[in-house]
């Protein structure tokens, strides 16, 4: 047999295991990965645990509860004025993740061209990738990492299939505004192209902007695979359940590739998110508030350290530069503040294709008050 040549060969250990298992050796605070350190809802446990009593746990139908399917699409009405049919427009997936994954496969084909923004979520290039297709890889510019809109247009051709955006944005916290979904809708007319829209933080924004959702805008809605996940919402990361919601004709596609893929998603989180979605909008709805007091006291708590940052407009992620502090490169400067200073942090570096040379670093402020006062009392000493 020949040696085994991966179709994946530039892909290793993601950067958020690696970060993850150094902060554990190194017994540091790990503000790296980006998961909350305190619990879901204690009634969306109960939830859970009652369902699964109750005796749901087979296969649920392969779209998703019908129950929670139809909670998401009153949610998506009630939030974004979006119509959204439970039996035809709307999937529920073993997290964003495989959302993305399924989106991705459905419509890109071999010899087409997907653009991304860099910084990027690490799990498009490798999807795009394994669909044939290649990925074209557009900078967003510090210190706002907007869109540069010149660029897209020069981007775009024939062979472009899918455009991935992401808002609230990981890593930068940056968010887009109607009129970047106005000129993403202007941009891609003269296109038989799609998009996919990454919104698992849309509960996340802060300073009362508000999320700015492609199904709020029929010209994109018509053409986009819009993508959440509720482990984001509900302190729950390790659940991985999310979902598409996605015209008719996408979502057939769509279903295709989830049908043989995981199939279906884990039955008792979804009866238990269903009910809780109806009896608690309230958790959702003040999300952004709950996570904006994290972001403020972790930005008060930082105001002493040499770290240079502009607050998150969204997501539970802060950027800092930290160029008064050190030289060292992104990648290198992570593994220093972990192994040295322990706390550990994600090089934004890690999000891009041809990383730009800049001395920034993400922090995870999904913790507890404490946890972030004891981290910048670390980095105060640097
Ligand atoms: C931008 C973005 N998209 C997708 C995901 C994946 O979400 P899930 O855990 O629901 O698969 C994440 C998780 O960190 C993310 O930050």
């Amino acid at each position: 047999m020949q040696p085994l040549k991966s179709k994946l060969p530039g892909v290793g250990t993601t950067i958020f295991t690696v970060m993850s298992r150094l902060a554990e050796e190194s017994g540091a605070i790990n503000l790296s990965q980006g998961f909350p350190d305190f619990q879901p809802p204690q009634a969306l446990l109960d939830l859970v645990t009652e369902h699964m009593r109750r005796g749901h746990n087979q296969y649920p139908p392969m779209a998703g509860v019908e129950a929670l399917r139809e909670q998401i699409s009153a949610k998506v009405a009630s939030l974004y004025g979006a119509m959204a049919d439970p039996a035809t427009e709307i999937t529920v997936t073993s997290g964003a993740t495989e959302a993305l994954f399924c989106a991705i496969h459905s419509i890109v084909r071999a010899g087409e061209e997907v653009i991304v923004f860099d910084p990027a979520y690490d799990s498009y290039e490798p999807a795009v990738t394994l669909a044939g297709a290649a990925t074209i890889h557009i900078p967003l510019e510090p210190p706002s990492f907007g869109i540069d809109w010149d660029r897209l247009d020069s981007a775009l051709n024939e062979r472009t299939r899918l455009v991935i955006i992401n808002t609230p944005h990981n890593p930068t916290g940056s968010i887009l505004m109607r009129e970047d979904l106005d000129r993403l809708a202007s941009a891609l007319t003269p296109y038989d192209c799609y998009v996919l829209s990454d919104e698992v933080y849309e509960h996340i924004v802060f300073d009362d902007v508000g999320h700015t959702s492609v199904l709020a805008h029929p010209d994109l809605a018509e053409r986009s695979f819009a993508v959440f996940s509720f482990g984001k919402t509900y302190h729950a990361t390790g659940w991985k359940v999310g979902y598409c919601v996605a015209p008719e004709a996408l979502t057939a596609e769509f279903r295709r590739v989830h049908q043989f893929n995981t199939f279906t998603t884990v039955t008792p989180l979804q009866f238990a998110l269903a009910d809780y979605l109806e009896l608690c909008p309230e958790h959702h709805l003040g999300l952004s508030d709950f996570y904006q007091d994290k972001r403020d006291y972790f930005l008060e708590a930082m105001h002493d350290t040499r770290f240079v940052m502009e607050p998150s407009r969204g997501t539970y992620f802060q950027l800092a530069e930290y160029s008064e502090i050190s030289e060292l490169p992104e990648e290198e400067f992570a593994r220093w503040l972990t192994e040295t200073h322990k706390v550990a942090v994600i090089p934004v570096s890690a999000f891009y294709d041809v990383p730009p040379d800049t001395r920034i670093v993400r922090f995870c402020f999904a913790k507890e008050l404490e946890t972030l006062e004891e981290a910048a009392q670390r980095l105060r000493a640097l």
